[in-house]
């Protein structure tokens, strides 16, 4: 039986993307985890950052994420904060095989800018903050993933094809 997959990564990486494009190919059910936040909340990402801070959203991150331990055939795009808590790593790797989808960060940028709806980078100097936030993150991704990969040169419908060969790999190895 297919695993599910888990896609971790910072804004703009191209989860929710790759994510549904990897969802038609495994016949998995495309589960993204601000969407389910969203909905739980009945409110906007931003409206919960401005009432209830990043906390008040990791709380809810961590319980929406809790909820989908156990449940087969999906796959997961997560937010790109969703691997700060201890207690949301532990949760992915139970999830899936947890995929780290990346590139250049210059392309993580433009991307992440261009919804202009990131409440993280509504800041006065976005560039320096994105810059921080992904220095800060990086060891994160790397240590929880199962594999990365960088999606800088690909095209968009070649690397969920080739993110399903690489966690089949992965997947066949294990036995
Ligand atoms: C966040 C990323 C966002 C969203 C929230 C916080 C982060 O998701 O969860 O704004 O901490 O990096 P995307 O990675 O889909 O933009």
């Amino acid at each position: 039986m297919l695993p599910n997959f888990v896609l971790i990564g910072f804004m703009g990486c191209g989860k929710s993307s790759v994510g549904r494009r990897l969802s038609s190919l495994t016949g998995h059910r495309f589960v993204d985890s601000d969407d389910l936040i969203v909905k739980t909340e009945g409110r906007s990402i931003a409206a919960i950052f401005d009432a209830s801070g990043e906390e008040g959203f990791r709380d809810v991150e961590q319980r929406v994420l809790a909820d989908l331990v156990g449940v087969a055939g999906i796959v997961l795009s997560t937010g790109g904060g969703a691997i700060l808590r201890e207690a949301n790593r532990e949760a992915l790797k139970k999830i899936g095989i947890v995929v780290w989808l990346d590139s250049a960060p210059q392309v993580l940028f433009e991307r992440a800018m261009r919804s202009g709806k990131r409440p993280l980078l509504q800041t006065g100097n976005p560039r320096d903050t994105f810059d921080r936030l992904l220095t800060s993150r990086l060891s994160i991704y790397e240590t929880i993933a199962d594999f990365r990969f960088d999606s800088s040169h690909v095209e968009q419908d070649e690397v969920a094809k080739k993110v399903l060969d690489q966690a089949m790999r992965i997947q066949s190895q294990r036995g």
